[in-house]
């Protein structure tokens, strides 16, 4: 097997910062950036005419896309991020009084927001199912599908935020159209860490493409099955109000800057130049390494989370760290060792989330490994 080699040089990061935190806001490559930048001039040298090219561009966008994905076109929407696949997807379906919005204490938090608001809008009520960090797939497939009598939804992970663990979405899917209830997954890490990510059949997927295929921000996907086509609206309304067809109704936003989905492919092209298939297997080593590193500096372990995504790891932060002033920790590692790294939580456990992507090497952990001690202690 060759060893690839890191390529911070395909990125514009600031070489003199360990960037060990890819999961929250990706990295946008030098060259992504510069096909942005032109459509941007070229949009502004002439306004007009760069309106009336959009809709053509974006749909050659959104096709690039959808096959990465190795989705149907028909049924794939462009949407500016995973908050706003979720919230589509519960504004389209029917949500009775007195019925359950179930989800899992692993949810995002502004997931968890739009069930409250739907909740509160239909006189739902919203079930949070708790799964245990170390529990296995059929724990959680087990655990979900006890709380489904009279869901009106299953929201569930794919890959969860917090506590960075990959769940069992086919199993789940099928749990749940079982008992007749739809399924949302909010894939927003799983383009590029999961193949064919929306291919279990969920009601509707959404996953963001500016994390881990590195696209530029605000680039994600809705995936809606077929029976939901119809009734799926955007947002925002717009002159697309009444185009019958899904994904172009999702298109034009009014007036909005579609430079970053239109320049969305060029990331796929830098990540078929970086090997992707073969370069991720390599970063899952590298964090698992990276993640063992720090462990062992800071005397904890990493977490059993049973079931981890291919390039994020949880290491464990000794009992005595105090997380309880907001940001102020992560900004104290940010100024005094030059690092951005991300801390989270689950029930009373205290983690850093590492992330690896393939401007990363072993010496950045390791660089890491040797101030974040001091700093906590
Ligand atoms: C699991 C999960 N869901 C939803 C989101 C929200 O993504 P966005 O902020 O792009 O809407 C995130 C972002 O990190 C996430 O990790």
């Amino acid at each position: 097997m060759t060893v690839l080699s890191p390529r911070p040089d395909l990125w514009t990061l600031d070489p003199d910062v360990l960037h060990l935190n890819h999961g929250s806001y990706g990295a946008v490559p030098r060259r992504t950036q510069e096909v942005m930048a032109g459509l941007r001039t070229e949009m502004d040298a002439n306004p007009m005419v760069w309106f009336r090219t959009v809709a053509d561009r974006l749909t050659a966008s959104r096709l690039a896309l959808a096959a990465f994905l190795e989705t149907d076109p028909a049924g794939f929407a462009l949407v500016p991020n995973a908050s706003a696949g979720v919230t589509v997807a519960l504004q389209t379906l029917p949500i009775a009084a007195g019925s359950r919005i179930v989800l899992t204490d692993h949810a995002y938090g502004a997931v968890r927001y739009a069930a409250e608001r739907f909740a509160e809008r239909y006189g739902a009520e919203v079930v949070n199912v708790g799964i245990p960090l170390e529990a296995d797939d059929r724990t959680v497939v087990a655990l979900i599908a006890d709380q489904l009598d009279n869901a009106a939804v299953l929201i569930v992970d794919q890959i969860t935020s917090g506590t960075a663990k990959v769940f069992p979405v086919e199993a789940l899917v099928a749990a749940a159209h079982d008992r007749g209830v739809p399924v949302v997954v909010d894939g927003a890490h799983a383009p590029a860490l999961i193949d064919a990510p929306a291919a279990a059949g969920a009601d509707f997927w959404t996953g963001n493409f500016h994390k881990w295929p590195a696209a530029p921000r605000a680039t994600a996907g809705l995936v809606v099955a077929e029976r939901w086509r119809s009734a799926s609206m955007p947002l925002i309304v717009s002159w697309s109000e009444y185009d019958e067809r899904m994904p172009e109704r999702f298109d034009m936003q009014g007036t909005y800057d579609y430079a970053p989905w239109i320049a969305a492919p060029e990331s796929l092209r830098v990540l078929a130049e970086l090997d992707w298939p073969a370069r991720r297997p390599q970063l899952t080593a590298l964090v698992e390494e990276g993640a063992r590193v720090l462990a062992k500096a800071l005397g904890t372990g990493v977490a059993d989370v049973a079931h981890p995504p291919a390039t994020m790891r949880l290491v464990e932060l000794p009992s005595s760290v105090d997380l309880s002033g907001g940001d102020a920790l992560k900004i104290r590692v940010s100024r005094e060792l030059k690092a951005e790294i991300t801390f989270t939580g689950f029930e009373d456990r205290k983690f850093i989330r590492l992330s690896a992507h393939a401007y990363n090497s072993l010496a950045d952990y390791e660089k890491l490994s040797e101030g974040l001690p001091r700093l906590l202690a």
